[in-house]
């Protein structure tokens, strides 16, 4: 039995697909490609499949534990313990995202069109049934567990009540909030007051975040976002905004932008003055997305696929500034990518830190005498942030200029932006 595509039971179904191969270690957003591929899912069932399937990476600790309560033993199949734990999730979401018989009955329907799954049909309702039966005693017996209560896996809590001992809390529930839509307005096309009016023209409520960012109160398709396809402004989170203006930048200087991947500070770099950039980056697909972001704003760049450790990409001419945007858990960005907390592992901020640092020693014999670095992440774990940065002054005879250094995510009217770091570091002259 075929369902059909435009039904909730087609997007549960989906959603179990997808989060059966994050389970399994892909990243959500390459895990729907696959799966809108592989269901062959018209554009149409794509929003609901997505929506569901981050909603659900932010309720799996809860939803995880309530199928133990409800089930002996784990299903057998990966897929039908994804179902479950999706349709729990949303059953015991607050916000009431669908209809609880609705949510019940599709998923029941999306079991029995699976060929495979199909003789669990009568589990699943009766699971999902006596959910909703005992609600208030399961979710108080689930919460008592910090995964379920949070929503992250138990290292996470521990690690992030240890780094940040004031603000942990406050850091787990800003990475469970939905993230805001932050534009960059594009200075050389005009000015933020002029693009506030611009959508307020077009009934688009939006507040201005900081010097050139403004969030949308609707998150809005890029397609429909005024000026957008004529590069007036970009996607770009309001913290991530701090780069540039932090560089220091003079016409006709020559920069280099190392981890510069899919390009959204290089092209800010760009908006910022006129200089000779070089976009590094040693993932070929993902330097064609830089190569997309330039065409939509005009600009000209010199782009390398090469490894930022090493030198065989370098002509041999030293740099004035060095953007290094390194590689990192991307424990800051949790809101935006909701999967990262159930796919990192506790040894990877020591292994990424390790990557890091060979990056910035290499970048630093690139720079000239008096030059400038940019050592940034998007991480909130000090061993890839302050703690690589203090290790590098050690190494290196450098100079610490003034920067934002560890920003702790937020998520508040006039205050919201990713947990990002920044750590500007001059080479001294002589
Ligand atoms: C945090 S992302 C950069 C984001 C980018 N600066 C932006 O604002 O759009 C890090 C990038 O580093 C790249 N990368 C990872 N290891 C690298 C290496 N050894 N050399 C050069 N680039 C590397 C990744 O492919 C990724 O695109």
């Amino acid at each position: 039995m075929k369902i059909a595509t435009d039904s909730l039971a087609f997007a549960l179904d989906g959603a179990a697909r997808a989060l059966t191969l994050v389970s399994a270690g892909t990243s959500l957003p390459a895990a729907l490609n696959s799966t809108f591929d592989s269901l062959r899912a018209p554009p149409s069932a794509r929003g609901a499949i997505q929506d569901i399937s981050y909603r659900s990476m932010r309720s799996w600790g809860l939803s995880s534990e309530l199928m133990d309560l409800l089930l002996d033993a784990p299903p057998q199949q990966e897929r039908l313990g994804s179902l479950l734990r999706i349709s729990l999730g949303l059953l015991a979401d607050a916000s009431k995202p669908y209809a609880e018989h609705t949510v019940v009955d599709q998923a029941v329907s999306a079991c029995a069109a699976d060929r495979e799954l199909s003789r669990a049909k009568g589990v699943v309702n009766a699971v999902l049934r006596r959910f909703l039966r005992e609600r208030d005693r399961l979710l108080r017996t689930a919460n008592a567990a910090e995964e379920a209560l949070w929503n992250y896996p138990q290292w996470w809590i521990d690690k992030l009540r240890k780094d940040w001992p004031n603000q942990w809390e406050d850091i787990l529930q800003t990475g469970n909030a939905r993230p805001p839509l932050t534009l960059r307005v594009n200075r050389r096309l005009g000015g933020v007051e002029e693009y506030l009016q611009l959508l307020s023209q077009q009934q688009l409520e939006a507040t201005q975040l900081g010097p050139w960012a403004v969030r949308l109160t609707q998150p809005t398709p890029v397609s429909d976002i005024p000026g957008f396809l004529q590069g007036r402004v970009s996607v770009q989170d309001a913290a991530a905004q701090l780069a540039a203006p932090l560089m220091q930048l003079e016409p006709g200087m020559r920069v280099l932008d190392a981890c510069a991947a899919p390009g959204g500070k290089s092209v800010h770099l760009l908006e910022t003055e006129d200089i000779s950039l070089v976009a590094l980056d040693n993932d070929k697909s993902r330097l064609a997305r830089v190569a997309d972001n330039l065409d939509r704003l005009g600009f000209k760049a010199e782009l390398l696929c090469g490894d930022a450790r090493h030198k065989d990409w370098w002509d041999g001419q030293l740099f004035d500034r060095i953007l290094a945007d390194v590689p990192c858990t991307a424990s800051g960005i949790v809101r935006r990518h909701p999967d990262i907390r159930w796919l990192r592992r506790p040894e990877d901020a020591r292994a990424l830190a390790k990557l890091g640092s060979a990056i910035l020693d290499n970048l630093w014999s690139l720079l000239r005498p008096g030059g400038l670095m940019l050592f940034v992440t998007c991480s909130i774990w000090p061993e890839e942030s302050e703690l690589q940065a203090e290790a590098f002054c050690q190494r290196h005879s450098c100079v610490r200029l003034p920067a934002p250094r560890q920003l702790a995510p937020k998520s508040a009217e006039g205050d919201d932006h990713d947990g990002l770091f920044y750590a500007l570091l001059q080479k001294p002259l002589f």
